[in-house]
């Protein structure tokens, strides 16, 4: 069994539909309740015994790359003020010294070419890729639930949902070939099909473990729907040598790429928190 120890973060998005507000400030800094919502994806992989975390970053991203520093004196002033609950969740978001690594996409050229970027720190072994947007509310958190999946069946392996046919043009989507429990074993995958043309309902949501094989892929693949390198083409090319698995995780998926998915996600997650659910009731929570 191969340990997954290093996750991809391709974070280098404009975040156009949030405008005004990311004029200055990255999309993934964007508060969800009290946390960034980077914060969320970056819990999720360490939960899954991600060790390193390679972010692919764009110019203007500098608050993301400062947020995981550690601040000596905003952790000072909380200390001496007792509050040590938020002295905790402030040093969980520290990244420990040499865990983590900023690569640049200089130009916009696709998933795949971001992912891309990031081969040489990869090197020849398994990997996960976590597309923050994707924000994912489960009792064990995807990533989790999908390496203990693939530890058991290989071969390269992505979270996917149901979605209704109308809306296949905005996933890659998986050509079934049969399936078992959580499973699908898949023989194709298409990025973005229109509806009629789609293989199936069966969509890709942001989360991967991929083998090495896919990154040699990746150098050639050429761009393809939306004029971009996709990661979908470099994992339906390496079918040829590497078997291909949806993992049908258990949880909910909140598209926080858009206005409207991030506001259903703030509401869902503080309907799970004690103090926003009933704060009246939760007085001195924090
Ligand atoms: C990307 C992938 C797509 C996947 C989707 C999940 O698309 O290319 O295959 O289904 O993420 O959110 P994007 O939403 O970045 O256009």
């Amino acid at each position: 069994m191969t340990h997954i120890r290093k996750a991809i973060f391709p974070v280098a998005g404009l975040g156009t539909r949030f405008l005004p507000a990311t004029k200055t400030v990255p999309k993934e800094m964007l508060p969800l309740i009290d946390r960034p919502l980077i914060q969320y994806a970056v819990d999720e992989a360490r939960a899954a015994g991600i060790e390193e975390f390679i972010f692919i970053t764009s110019p203007g991203k500098a608050a993301l790359e400062a947020y995981f520093d550690t601040s000596p004196g905003l952790e000072h002033t909380l200390a001496a003020a007792g509050k040590d609950r938020l002295l905790a969740e402030l040093r969980a978001s520290n990244m420990p010294e040499g865990q983590h690594s900023f690569v640049r996409q200089a130009q916009p050229l696709g998933l795949g070419h971001a992912v891309r970027l990031a081969a040489r720190l990869v090197g020849s072994e398994p990997f996960a890729v976590l597309l923050p947007d994707d924000l994912i509310r489960a009792d064990t958190p995807c990533l989790q639930q999908m390496v203990a999946a693939h530890a058991e069946i290989g071969g390269n392996m992505v979270a996917t949902m149901d979605v209704p046919r109308a809306a296949t043009s905005s996933y890659g989507v998986l050509d079934i070939e049969h399936r078992f429990g959580r499973t699908v074993r898949a023989r194709g995958m298409v990025e973005k099909p229109a509806p009629q043309d789609a293989p199936s309902t069966q969509a890709v949501v942001g989360r991967y473990i991929l083998q090495p094989s896919v990154m040699a892929r990746l150098q050639g693949v050429a761009a393809g729907a939306g004029g971009e390198i996709q990661l979908t083409d470099a994992i339906a090319a390496d079918l040829a040598t590497t078997p291909l698995n949806g993992y049908h995780f258990e949880g909910q998926r909140f598209d926080c790429g858009s206005v409207a998915g991030y506001i259903e996600a703030t509401l869902a997650f503080a309907m799970a928190r004690p103090d926003l659910a009933a704060p009246q009731q939760a007085a001195g929570w924090r």
